[in-house]
């Protein structure tokens, strides 16, 4: 994978395809091996790019904390590196989807197309932030097994838990790899991440909101309730998918946002 540095750190990440850049920005504490069904399906429709956020997978690693917002300028600067000056299609899951989201807050004349998948608008409750915190000083000191521990559970859906173990099983390995500083310093992040719910209406390029059925993270009702917000937003159920959509029925999400894109 090509690197670059921006902002002080090395960025690894895909690059794969011409055409439209469809910027896919991935989970947590996940790294870009989460998109790899739609780099390699999509990349011969577009330009794929599939980076690692700070802290994770190849990526380096910063200590602290690690804001979405620098996330987002992460990216921003990685286009630049990579001399892409032309609106993309920017796909976030989850914290990636934050990390849109405020991508979107500070670029928004970049996007030619926003998709939002398994992710929410609304900020943390205090309680969800303190539970944050705690996990952030727990990773520190134990590694990253508790915290793959208490979300693995919730990743997938049945079907996928039940047809595909070794699906779950690489997701587990890549969370299990994942630094404790890393970890820790995006968590800290999410726990004081902005809240989107009132700005959503302001959202204008085209957007897709995507969730899967059995997302037990970011539920179709409260992803409905988003797609809802932004005007003229598409809202996509993908069946026999829980909060990795994407990466657990690859061929129905990728036929949705090829559709999608292909429409505006
Ligand atoms: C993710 O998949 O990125 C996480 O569920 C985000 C979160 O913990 O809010």
């Amino acid at each position: 994978m090509p690197t670059v540095t921006v902002n002080n750190v090395s960025l690894s990440y895909e690059d794969a395809g011409r055409g439209v850049p469809l910027l896919f920005v991935h989970g947590f504490p996940l790294d870009h091996a989460m998109w790899q069904e739609q780099i390699a399906a999509l990349s011969g429709q577009f330009r794929v790019i599939a980076p690692d956020l700070r802290g994770f997978g190849r990526s380096g690693v910063t200590a602290g904390v690690v804001t979405m917002e620098q996330m987002a300028d992460d990216l921003a600067a990685l286009l630049e590196a990579v001399a892409i000056r032309e609106p993309i299609v920017l796909c976030g899951l989850s914290m990636g989807g934050y990390v849109a989201l405020e991508f979107w807050r500070k670029c928004a004349g970049r996007l030619k197309a926003f998709i939002l998948c398994d992710t929410r608008a609304a900020a943390d409750t205090p309680e969800g932030a303190a539970n944050r915190l705690a996990i952030a000083d727990r990773v520190l000191r134990e590694g990253p097994r508790p915290l793959v521990d208490s979300m693995l559970p919730k990743l997938f859906s049945p079907r996928t838990r039940g047809d595909r173990p070794q699906v779950v099983e690489q997701m587990e390995r890549v969370m299990m790899a994942a630094a404790p500083q890393g970890i820790a310093a995006a968590a800290r992040g999410m726990a004081e991440r902005r809240d989107f719910t009132a700005e959503l209406k302001n959202v204008r390029c085209p957007t897709l909101a995507v969730v899967g059925a059995d997302d037990a993270l970011s539920p179709p009702a409260e992803m409905q309730g988003l797609a809802a917000a932004i005007p003229a937003a598409q809202f996509c159920v993908v069946p026999a998918a829980g909060h990795l959509a994407p990466y657990e029925q690859p061929a129905a999400f990728n036929a949705a946002i090829a559709s999608f894109i292909g429409a505006i």
